[in-house]
């Protein structure tokens, strides 16, 4: 079967293998004449991207990439990038790559806008009112990991290098005003990114359905995200080439993102911080905290989670569910521990702070305190 779709939800999504085709067009109809793509370092030379800049080319807007981005984006990077658009010209952005790319990528159309530090736009209340709309360029979003989800989303992540904190910063208008979902671009995507992307977006519909906020439309997607995950990530995994496992993890990891509006929870508090210091894989990092979390949050969620374990099709309530995301984890070679990642014991006081401040605590269904952070990170390293 052939996967391919136009959906406007929550943008105008261009879904199907080789649609990439189509990316001079919509750039052009976004009013772009020279637009930037920004990608990270590693896929500068790829022949996905190669691929992306020839098809710009051929459309007459010339073949301009900015890829000076770490894994885990941060502020340099971000000046770095909105100096390269201004110097050059620029009227788009093509944000093309992971979350990584993507997010540093919506980041720099939104900032060569505006005269306020990136900080003053931080999702906190109406923060983002600040912001000068007139100067924010167009973005097309191509993703080329199936994970954050952020072709579909308001907000970048954006690592502040002094501090070491990752701070969402949101605006409306960092939503693209068309994404290219093309499953093909995520064909050689190293099976370790393969499962760390795959499981942050399980991560994201599982915090958002866990979540104790009222959005029962987000509870719904986040369900169909994970039945999806449990369906065709392993088959991702095992044989990168199957489009339609690619694709319907590409449709996970949208839908991931937009369930997320309901909140997220400790699995993405525990990990920022691990993420800004250690420079860890965001997803896969969540996928290790992944069972920790659950036990903690056991006792507010456990008939929610047994609903969902019904819908999944796997039997035994919250245990079943439980012991289903550790057969998942196993499955996709995930470590056991934070260890293995390079994480020490030494920082704990100092993760669990920043862990209880970060936006997503808010969302857990059992209160994240000091201690009970800092045990979940003993039981986590
Ligand atoms: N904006 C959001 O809503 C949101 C949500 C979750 C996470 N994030 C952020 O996204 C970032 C993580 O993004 P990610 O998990 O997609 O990883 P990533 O973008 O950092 O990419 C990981 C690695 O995979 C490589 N890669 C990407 N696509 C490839 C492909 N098709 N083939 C081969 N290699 C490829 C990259 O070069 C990089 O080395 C983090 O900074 C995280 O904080 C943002
Ligand atoms: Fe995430």
């Amino acid at each position: 079967m052939t996967i391919t779709a136009n959906w406007s939800y929550p943008t105008a999504v261009k879904f199907g293998a080789g649609r990439i085709k189509e990316l001079a067009d919509h750039c052009r109809a976004l009013g772009m004449r020279k637009p930037l793509l920004v990608t990270d370092r590693g896929l500068a030379p790829m022949a996905i991207t190669q691929n992306a800049l020839d098809i710009l080319e051929a459309g007459g807007l010339g073949r301009a990439i900015f890829a000076d981005v770490d894994p885990n984006p941060n502020d340099k990077n971000l000046d770095a990038g909105v100096k390269a658009f201004k110097d050059g010209g620029h009227d788009g952005v093509v944000a093309f790559g992971g979350g990584s790319g993507l997010d540093l990528g919506k980041c720099v159309a939104f900032m060569v806008g505006q005269t306020r530090p990136v900080w003053d736009f931080e999702d906190i209340g109406d923060w983002w009112t600040r912001a000068s709309v007139k100067g924010i360029a167009p973005i097309v979003a191509v993703p080329t990991t199936a994970g954050t989800g952020s072709e579909v989303g308001r907000a970048s992540v954006i690592t502040n290098s002094a501090s070491h904190v990752k701070k969402v910063i949101f605006h409306p208008k960092f939503l693209p005003g068309v994404t290219i979902c093309d499953p093909e671009l995520t064909v050689g995507m190293p099976k370790v990114i393969t499962a760390g992307t795959g499981m942050d977006a399980f991560a994201h519909c599982l915090e958002a359905y866990s979540s104790p906020f009222y959005h029962p439309m987000s509870a719904g997607i986040a369900l169909e995200g994970m039945r999806l995950v449990k369906e065709y990530l392993p088959r991702a995994y095992k044989d990168g080439t199957d489009i339609e496992a690619r694709a319907n993890m590409m449709s996970a990891a949208a839908m991931g993102a937009v369930a997320f509006q309901k909140g997220l929870g400790a699995i993405h508090s525990l990990s920022h911080p691990v993420g800004a210091i250690y420079n860890t894989h965001h997803g896969m990092t969540n996928a290790v905290v992944m069972p920790p979390v659950l036990r903690f949050n056991r006792p507010a969620i456990e008939e929610k989670i047994a609903r969902a374990a019904a819908y999944l099709g796997i039997a035994g309530g919250f245990d079943g569910f439980y012991d289903y995301v550790l057969k998942l984890r196993e499955e996709l070679g995930v470590p056991d521990r934070l260890s293995a990642l390079g994480v020490g014991t030494d920082r704990i006081d100092e993760m669990s702070e920043m862990a209880i401040v970060d936006p997503t605590a808010g969302g857990n269904p059992v209160e994240l305190t000091l201690d009970a952070a800092k045990k979940l990170f003993r039981e986590c390293i």
